[in-house]
């Protein structure tokens, strides 16, 4: 039997749903796309935000599913059966993801531990000195790693030892258990989380700064950019995950309406993230008596230090809201997380035929001693170089590569059909389109603008040596194990032989 016709299975298309909503539902939108939204523009930003994910997100996803479920691979294997000499085109993502998991890990960590505090507010009355030095015990710079922080080093085991459990069993009892017990327990969370803010007094104040619209923003290129880059990691589409899990789904799915699906889900969930993120800011600024501006940390902060601040003022219930909304970061971080690894994992196997649960061994211990450099005080100023590296140029690059080679080498009416096939709703010449121009023209030509503006003015206060060494360095280093990998001979060669028609 051809190792097509023994890939494992999601067992119901319920599971794969929730495996990729889980997947999808992320760090990205609880700890991302609230500090994205608010720095680039607010509710304006919602504009470019769902451009980006009907000219560019879904349409990739579709892609994607398309190439993982017809060609039953990864996205190296999927790439090799369409042209072999295409094949590192999928291990970019694959490393891409393989760098995400490293740093991913330790925010997810970071949630453990914020949990536990939330029980007695353990980070005291000053969330934010806590944070960066009693909690990070941040260094003075990315190259001073400093000491390991033995909390979220006990945060990573977790992590890494729970991903091994679960996910070195076959899919359906791993990955496919995993999300329906933990999405269920996710939508609690999140709902309690929606109800409890924007119940609380002065929530108004803080969702009309959300939703205010500065329009002025929308002619800079930089904020199309964080668009198309937050829904394209908040979606996981170029990450090899959709291929992969695509490819453990039955031939004959319906793809377009799963993809319409997810996507959807997904940004239904930031949204209410968002709203009850901004409603808990409005009720702090109202409580302190300043503009809701005053009280919004960027970045990293809107998690970490504005929400415990604002926790502290709510006594009782602050712990309990503290307890419901690091259960949801918790929660959402660890089904994407063991995406991520999954899709890391899989090329590996499909090549080299290594035994799954061997892989993930390996891979695990392996993972867990390299994302230690994020315990220690020099772990954030890593984590935010590599997050802006992989996220501004990596993803978007994967995004523009695979609808070149699907446009412009494999054939994209092949791919329409295919991804036709089984689907009730039809893709045609819009999303064509997307694929063929918007993708690859718009997106090439904002990211040259982009590389020029970071070249020029740097990025967060970051030294041009740290930007060089983290994250050009792990840029670099993607492209050449990728190119390696792609070199390397399959175990089984006849694995390529492949004749797509069969599948349909
Ligand atoms: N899609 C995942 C997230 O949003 C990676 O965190």
């Amino acid at each position: 039997m051809s190792e097509n016709n023994t890939r494992q299975q999601f067992n119901s298309k319920l599971g794969f749903i929730l495996a990729a909503v889980g997947s999808a539902v992320g760090l990205g939108n609880i700890w991302r796309f609230p500090y994205v939204l608010y720095e680039n523009g607010g509710g304006s930003f919602l504009i470019p935000y769902f451009v980006a994910i009907f000219t560019a997100a879904i349409p990739l996803l579709i892609l994607e599913y398309t190439l993982g479920n017809k060609f039953r691979g990864s996205a190296p294997l999927a790439f090799a059966r369409n042209n072999p000499k295409f094949e590192w085109v999928g291990w970019i993502p694959t490393f891409i993801g393989g760098m995400i998991v490293l740093y991913y890990s330790s925010i997810v960590s970071w949630a453990i531990n914020y949990l536990f505090l939330s029980l007695n507010l353990g980070w005291g009355d000053s969330p934010e000195v806590f944070f960066f030095d009693g909690f990070l015990n941040m260094s003075d710079g990315a190259f001073h790693l400093g000491s390991i922080n033995l909390n979220i080093l006990l945060g990573l085991a977790v992590i890494w030892g729970g991903t091994y459990i679960v996910c070195s069993r076959s899919i359906d009892k791993g990955i496919e258990r995993l999300n329906k017990i933990l999405l269920p327990i996710l939508c609690v969370t999140v709902l309690f989380v929606l109800f409890r803010s924007v119940s609380l007094e002065g929530a108004k104040e803080g969702l009309n700064v959300l939703f205010t619209p500065d329009f002025a923003v929308l002619k800079e290129p930089r904020i199309w950019l964080a668009a198309y880059s937050q829904v394209f990691y908040s979606l996981s589409v170029s990450m090899g995950i959709m291929i992969t899990y695509s490819s453990y789904l039955p031939k004959d799915s319906d793809l377009v309406n799963t993809a319409f699906i997810t996507g959807l889900a997904n940004s239904a969930f930031e949204l209410t993230v968002s709203i009850a993120i901004f409603a808990v800011l409005g009720y702090m600024a109202g409580q302190n008596g300043v503009p809701v501006t005053e009280v919004v940390a960027s970045g990293v902060g809107l998690a970490f230090i504005a929400f415990p601040q604002a926790f502290n003022l709510m006594g009782p219930l602050g712990s309990m809201l503290g307890v419901a909304f690091f259960a949801t970061l918790v929660f959402a971080g660890f089904t994407s997380f063991v995406s991520i690894t999954e899709a890391f994992i899989t090329p590996f196997t499909d090549k080299f035929k290594f035994e799954r649960a061997k892989a993930y061994k390996f891979v695990c211990l392996g993972g867990f001693l390299i994302s230690s450099i994020y315990a220690t005080g020099a772990g954030l100023y890593i984590l935010d170089i590599v997050d802006y590296f992989i996220n501004s140029f990596g993803i978007i690059t994967v995004g523009i590569l695979e609808a070149i080679v699907v446009t412009y080498v494999f054939g994209l009416k092949k791919f329409r059909d295919l991804a036709n096939s089984n689907s009730i709703q039809k893709v045609g010449s819009l999303w064509m389109f997307s694929i063929a121009f918007i993708v690859p023209v718009l997106l090439s030509f904002n990211l040259v603008l982009f590389t020029i503006s970071t070249i020029r003015d740097g990025y967060g206060g970051n030294t041009a040596a740290s930007m060089a060494f983290y994250g050009g360095g792990t840029l670099v280093a993607i492209v050449v194990f990728s190119i390696i990998m792609s070199m390397l001979s399959w175990k089984n060669k006849e694995d390529l032989d492949f004749d797509v028609s069969e599948v349909n």
